[in-house]
């Protein structure tokens, strides 16, 4: 396998990227490509499938370019892995391939009405014990009654019976290799699928309204699901799928039952393994998939603690209001204060996911006197997403009944040794950034390269070695008072809807 290669397109919230990686799991080339959503009004984050689609073929076609000019063949591709933003819902026509309405992203807070009307419809919460998910603006079965309900071409579509509702994966397979299916981690995401069986729930899909027919083949993480029909990868296998945050968790290597990871993206979630076990949460955490590789292997679960806003803030300070010129920007502009200065910055622009599930929270800012400067708002936005693991963290640990030691970090923001300390500081425990930080991309690797036998199984593949460790540098003290005045901010943040 030396000279043989696996592809691993990452379709996230605001970039598409296509990686290959070699047998050793080292990154040979890579091509990025970003995109903006679309905010029509507040609350609303959209886009055109068809663009979401074209930045990944693009991707694709420049990725392939290097990789070929670096002296390989596209042959030497043994097999394609797909990671995505989840929840984001598409909805396409069967008879014409083309998309009906643009993709309601998984941020998008629109359908806060329908999840308000569903929550005393479900009166007795049974549909959280079969999906393990609580009705929320931020899955897709509440996206697909909103376009049901609010676009007629869907409406028209699924009276004809050629309606199709698909997350991202299902909608880009479709695309490349005429399937329409998905996998078992994406399928988690949507509210219809039930946990324990693995298919789609009768009773779900009977209580939102959501025809079966409409609905992707569920299939598991790692295996062969087609060829793409198209482009510069024309013939190439697509053999693995998992939601991104999933794909984080097989990239970090957490196949154990009690190993966790952070990956801060766009939004920043954290996947805790309970074996082959779902556990229910008592304390505001989701129970999901988190990767089945292989038909016949058994799923493994995890808790997961979903924050919606992390590099979304930055890009915010830097598109929105101007505080910053570049991302790391806010680095600098947050090393310039030595502490927050009394200021907290709640940066709920969807609410407050886990553990909270407030869909009347926004965004505030509070402590702001006259010696606040922007570089106290920087760091309070920073800092703010660390709040929000801890947050999730104490709820792990209840859930789980043991205390989480360490915690494995990935994604964008955890370049930032300053956002990482104040990480650690904040939790108290010992923050891991690995050496290899494309974990994401990595993750879906590994389940398309398993499903080809390109390694054998999960042994073969490597692991990544620390470069990192941070550690708490203040005392109990110092932090509990930190999180105190993190919390006095949160509760102001409530009812702003
Ligand atoms: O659940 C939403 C999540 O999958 C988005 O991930 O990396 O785009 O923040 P990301």
């Amino acid at each position: 396998m030396e000279n043989k290669f696996v592809g691993s397109i990452d379709q996230g919230t605001s970039s598409s990227r296509f990686l290959i990686f070699d047998h050793t799991g080292k990154v040979v080339t890579s091509h990025q490509i970003e995109y903006s959503n679309v905010y029509p009004q507040p609350g609303w984050v959209q886009n055109d499938p068809n663009e979401i689609l074209s930045s990944v073929e693009d991707s694709v076609e420049q990725c392939v370019e290097s990789f070929v000019k670096l002296g390989h063949s596209v042959s030497d591709i043994v097999a394609v892995g797909i990671t995505n933003q989840r929840e984001t819902t598409v909805a396409w026509d069967s008879e014409t391939g083309e998309c009906l309405t643009d993709a309601i992203i998984w941020n998008d807070t629109r359908t806060r009405d329908i999840v308000q009307r569903l929550t005393q419809k479900d009166a007795d919460s049974e549909i959280p014990t079969i999906c393990g998910l609580p009705l929320a603006t931020y899955f897709s079965a509440v996206k697909m009654v909103w376009m049901l309900e609010n676009v007629d071409a869907v409406k028209k579509a699924n009276e004809k019976g050629t309606l199709r509702f698909g997350t991202v994966d299902s909608w880009i397979i479709y695309k490349l290799t005429g399937k329409h299916v998905s996998d078992v981690t994406n399928a988690s995401r949507t509210m219809l699928m039930d946990l324990k069986t693995l298919q789609w729930s009768d009773k779900s899909c009977e209580f939102f309204g959501i025809n079966k027919s409409c609905l992707a083949e569920i299939r598991s993480s790692s295996e062969v699901y087609g060829q793409i029909a198209r482009g510069a990868l024309k013939g190439v296998s697509i053999a693995g799928d998992l939601g991104d945050q999933q794909a984080a968790t097989v990239g970090q290597l957490c196949f154990s039952p009690g190993e966790a990871k952070n990956t801060y993206g766009t939004g920043c979630f954290m996947l805790f393994n309970t074996g082959e076990t779902p556990i229910f949460s008592k304390n505001g955490l989701l129970t999901t998939v988190a990767y089945q590789l292989g038909p016949n292997e058994k799923p493994t679960y995890a808790l997961e603690g979903s924050i919606a806003v992390a590099g979304s803030a930055i890009q915010w300070l830097r598109d929105k209001v101007g505080l910053i010129s570049n991302a790391p920007h806010v680095n600098t502009l947050a090393e310039s204060v030595s502490d927050n200065g009394g200021v907290y910055f709640v940066t709920a622009f969807s609410g407050l996911f886990a553990p909270y599930w407030r869909d009347d929270a926004r965004g505030v800012i509070t402590g702001l006197t006259q010696y606040a400067t922007g570089g106290h708002i920087a760091r309070a936005t920073l800092e703010s997403v660390c709040y929000q693991t801890k947050d999730i963290l104490d709820a792990m640990n209840a859930d789980s009944g043991t205390e989480l030691k360490k915690l494995r970090v990935d994604g964008g923001l955890t370049n930032s040794d300053l956002t990482m300390q104040i990480q650690a500081d904040i939790l108290g425990i010992e923050v891991i950034r690995p050496e290899m930080r494309e974990t994401t991309a990595f993750g879906a690797a590994i389940a398309a390269g398993l499903a080809v036998g390109f390694w054998k199984d999960k042994s073969e593949i490597a692991g990544q070695s620390v470069t990192k460790l941070f550690i708490s540098t203040i005392s109990d003290e110092k932090r509990q008072q930190m999180v105190s005045g993190w919390k006095k901010a949160v509760e102001k943040s409530f009812g702003s809807v």
